[in-house]
């Protein structure tokens, strides 16, 4: 099994959790793309869903599932995401795609939240790949001195805007020991969107593609 493999592999289990009449939350990103080709699959059994970008809202479109705002909707009873890092505690790093702040409105809002990854996603500790942080643009020098004194190196994403019109910063070499101590630091500083740390509101479930099957973490 290739990585791909894995990650279709992860996205499709996430399906069995969806029961007929739901409005189901959708991630963005490669994994969370094999979900939303699965849902095809569901979707005249489903009320809909709600999506946590502009590119997953387009490509639930394109499939004929009816895509819902999140203010019609109210609670969500499910999300599917994809996640750039994984720990045993089912606490996550996402971003990669740059939808952090609206993955995280929707995890917010959602009763449960499958996450879906590759085993290549699985750590032991937060903090290997950069941290993404949202930041709105006039602040960008000031969030970018205040993550470097926090020992961090920020590093401006070039050439991508947020869908909330923002900047995204990667900080690698943060030193994440307490990652909900973390999350909360970072969302503290003026500037700041949203950072990457799913760690206040964790993964209820984690979904593993691995070589041998698929692991289910709880
Ligand atoms: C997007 C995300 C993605 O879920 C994360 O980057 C994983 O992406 P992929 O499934 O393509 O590896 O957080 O903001």
């Amino acid at each position: 099994m290739n990585r791909e493999d894995m990650k279709r592999a992860a996205a499709l289990a996430a399906l069995d959790y969806i029961k007929p009449g739901m409005i189901v939350g959708v991630g963005t990103g490669s994994t969370a793309n094999y979900f939303i080709d699965g849902l095809v699959g569901l979707k005249d059994r489903i009320a809909g869903a709600v999506a946590s970008s502009a590119a997953s809202a387009e490509r639930l479109e394109q499939h004929g599932i009816t895509v819902l705002e999140l203010n019609e909707v109210g609670l969500l009873p499910i999300y599917a995401d994809g996640a750039d890092e994984a720990d045993a505690s089912l606490r996550l790093i996402k971003g990669g795609g740059g939808s952090l702040t609206r993955e995280k409105i929707v995890a917010a809002a959602s009763r449960k939240f499958i996450c879906i990854v590759d085993e290549t996603k699985q750590v032991e500790a937060l903090g290997a790949v950069p941290l993404p942080v949202e930041v709105i643009p006039m602040a960008r020098r000031y969030v970018s001195d205040a993550l470097t004194a926090l020992g961090g190196r920020p590093a401006v994403r070039k050439g991508f805007v947020t869908d909330n019109g923002n900047l995204i910063l990667d900080v690698s070499n943060l030193p994440i020991i307490d990652p909900a101590q973390m999350e909360a630091e970072l969302d503290h500083i003026p500037g700041v969107v949203c950072n990457g740390l799913f760690a206040r509101r964790p993964a209820d479930m984690v979904l593993v593609g691995t070589s041998s099957g698929v692991q289910t973490l709880t």
